[in-house]
C-alpha cells in the first residue's frame, strides 16, 4: 500500500484513537533522535490495512529497545519493566495518557531459534527482516516504519498484503507449527475472525507430526489459546474447526466437540444478574455432558483454576441431577442450587430450559424472611442452632407460597417460638 494511503488510515479516528497516534509519533521522534529504526508490527499493521480498529501497539526497534524505553520514561514519565534476557521492555504509560491498554511492548528486533519443537525459543538481536521471518503468518509479518522520513512505509517482505487481499492465512515455512503448535489455534482464530481461509498447504501442515508436538504443550498454553477463541464472536465456528483438524484428541482423549446448537449461548444475557464470564460459560457449555471423572481430568489437563473447575463441574453435576429436582418445591430448588455458581446454573438453564432454574436465578435466591437474627435475639431466643432453623423455616414458607404478607410471617414466627 502507498505511504499516502497508510498515512490516511493512521489519521482515521475510527481506526486509531488520536491519542494513540500521538503516542506513536512521540515514540517515532524519540527513536529517530537515537538513530534507531523503529516499527510497529504484527496485529496493528494487519488490522490497519484491513481498515479495522487497531488494538495493541507492538513496537520493534533495530537496536536496544531497553535504551529507547528508558529514554521514553525520561521524557514522558511512566515506568519500565525490563526483560534483559529477551532484550525487551514493557512501558507502563503515565496515567495522564489515559490509554487502553496502559502498557506498550518495546522489542529489540530478533532472531529466534527453537531448540526443541514446542519449546520457548532462544532469542538473539537481529534485523527487522529477520524479525518478520520468525513470525506466524504472512498477514502478521508486516511492519510499519515510524522513525524519521520513513514514517508510514510498509515493510512487507513476505507478501502479507497479497494474502490479506486474497483472504488467506499462510505460514512462513513448513516447520512453523512444529516450532510453535499454538499457531494452529491462532490460524483458526484469524481464519474465522476475518472470514479468511487457511491456505491448503498450510492446512496440510496441521498433521500428525505437528499434532504430536501440540500434544506435549503445557495445559496453561493450550488453555490460553482456547480462552482467546472463546473471547471471539465466532468462537463456536472456531471450535468446530479445531475439532475438524483433529486437535481435540491431541489435547485430551476425552475432549468432546463443541455442540454447534449451543453457539448462541456463548453470549451472556446482560439482563440477568449472572457474572458475565464468557470463557467460563464456554467451558461449562462445552463440557456439560461429560462424566465427573472426565470433567476433572480435562480441567487438570487445561490447568483450570479451582474456580473454573468448580463452575464446569457444577454445571455437569446439575445437568445430570436435574431430573431429581424437577417437580420439587421452590425451597428445595433454592437450597440445592444455592451451593452452585450462578453461571453454572444459567448454563444448564440455557441447555435444558427448565423454568424453575430461571425462577431461582431471578426470584427465589433473593427471597429472605423479614425476621432477622437480631429480632430473634430481642425475643430472647438463646444462642444456638435454633436461629438457623427458624429463619430457614420462615424462608421456606415464603419460597413455597405459604406466606404472602408480613403479618403472616409474624404469626408463623409466634408459632415457632
Ligand atoms: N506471533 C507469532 N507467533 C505466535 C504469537 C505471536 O509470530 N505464536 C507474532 C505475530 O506477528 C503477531 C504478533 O506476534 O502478530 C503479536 O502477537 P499477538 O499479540 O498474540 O497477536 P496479534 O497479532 O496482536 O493478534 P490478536 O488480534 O489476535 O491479538
Amino acid at each position: 500500500m502507498q505511504k499516502d494511503e497508510v498515512l490516511r488510515l493512521l489519521r482515521d479516528p475510527n481506526l486509531i484513537h488520536p491519542e494513540k497516534l500521538t503516542l506513536l509519533s512521540n515514540i517515532a521522534a524519540q527513536a529517530a533522535s537515537l538513530n534507531m529504526p523503529c516499527y510497529v508490527v504484527g496485529g496493528f499493521v494487519r488490522d490497519l490495512l484491513l481498515r479495522q480498529p487497531v488494538n495493541d501497539l507492538d513496537i520493534i526497534v533495530e537496536g536496544d529497545a531497553i535504551k529507547l524505553g528508558n529514554q521514553l520514561v525520561k521524557t514522558y514519565g511512566g515506568r519500565l519493566t525490563v526483560h534483559q534476557k529477551f532484550y525487551t521492555a514493557i512501558w507502563h504509560l503515565p496515567d495522564t495518557f489515559n490509554l487502553e491498554p496502559s502498557t506498550l511492548d518495546l522489542i529489540t528486533a530478533r532472531k529466534e531459534t527453537y531448540e526443541k519443537p514446542g519449546a520457548l525459543p532462544t532469542v538473539t538481536p537481529s534485523t527487522i527482516e529477520e524479525d518478520l521471518r520468525r513470525r506466524d503468518f504472512t498477514v502478521n509479518a508486516m511492519a510499519l516504519r515510524l522513525d524519521g522520513e520513513g514514517f508510514g512505509e510498509i515493510l512487507d517482505p513476505l507478501k502479507g498484503q497479497t494474502d490479506l487481499e486474497r483472504g488467506v492465512i499462510r505460514v512462513l515455512h513448513p516447520k512453523s507449527f512444529i516450532d510453535d503448535p499454538t499457531r494452529v489455534f491462532r490460524a483458526i482464530r484469524y481464519e474465522a475472525r476475518y472470514g479468511f481461509v487457511i491456505e491448503p498447504e498450510t492446512a496440510s501442515l496441521i498433521n500428525p507430526e505437528s499434532l504430536s508436538v501440540l500434544k506435549r504443550l503445557s495445559g496453561e498454553r493450550i488453555r490460553h489459546e482456547l480462552d482467546l477463541i472463546l473471547d471471539e464472536d465466532e468462537a463456536a465456528q472456531m471450535l468446530a474447526r479445531v475439532a475438524g483438524f483433529g486437535v481435540l484428541g491431541a489435547v485430551h482423549p476425552k475432549m468432546p466437540e463443541f455442540n454447534q446448537e449451543n453457539k448462541d449461548y456463548l453470549e451472556m444475557d446482560a439482563r440477568l444478574d449472572v457474572p458475565a464470564d464468557k470463557r467460563a460459560m464456554g467451558y461449562a457449555l462445552w463440557f456439560m455432558e461429560l462424566s465427573e471423572a472426565d470433567v476433572l481430568s480435562i480441567a487438570a489437563r487445561l490447568d483450570f483454576t479451582n474456580e473454573l473447575t468448580l463452575a464446569v463441574w457444577a454445571a455437569s453435576q446439575l445437568w445430570r441431577g436435574l431430573p431429581h429436582l424437577v417437580g420439587s418445591k421452590p425451597s428445595v430448588w433454592t437450597y440445592a442450587l444455592e451451593k452452585l455458581p450462578l453461571l453454572s446454573i444459567y448454563a444448564v438453564y440455557l441447555i435444558l430450559r427448565e423454568n424453575d432454574l430461571l425462577s431461582y436465578i431471578s426470584i427465589w435466591r433473593h427471597v429472605k424472611p423479614r425476621t432477622t437474627g437480631n429480632d430473634l435475639k430481642a425475643r430472647g431466643v438463646p444462642p444456638g442452632p435454633r436461629y438457623g432453623e427458624i429463619l430457614l423455616r420462615l424462608r421456606s414458607a415464603w419460597l413455597d407460597g405459604e406466606l404472602t404478607h408480613e403479618t403472616e410471617e409474624k404469626e408463623l414466627l409466634e408459632k415457632l417460638l
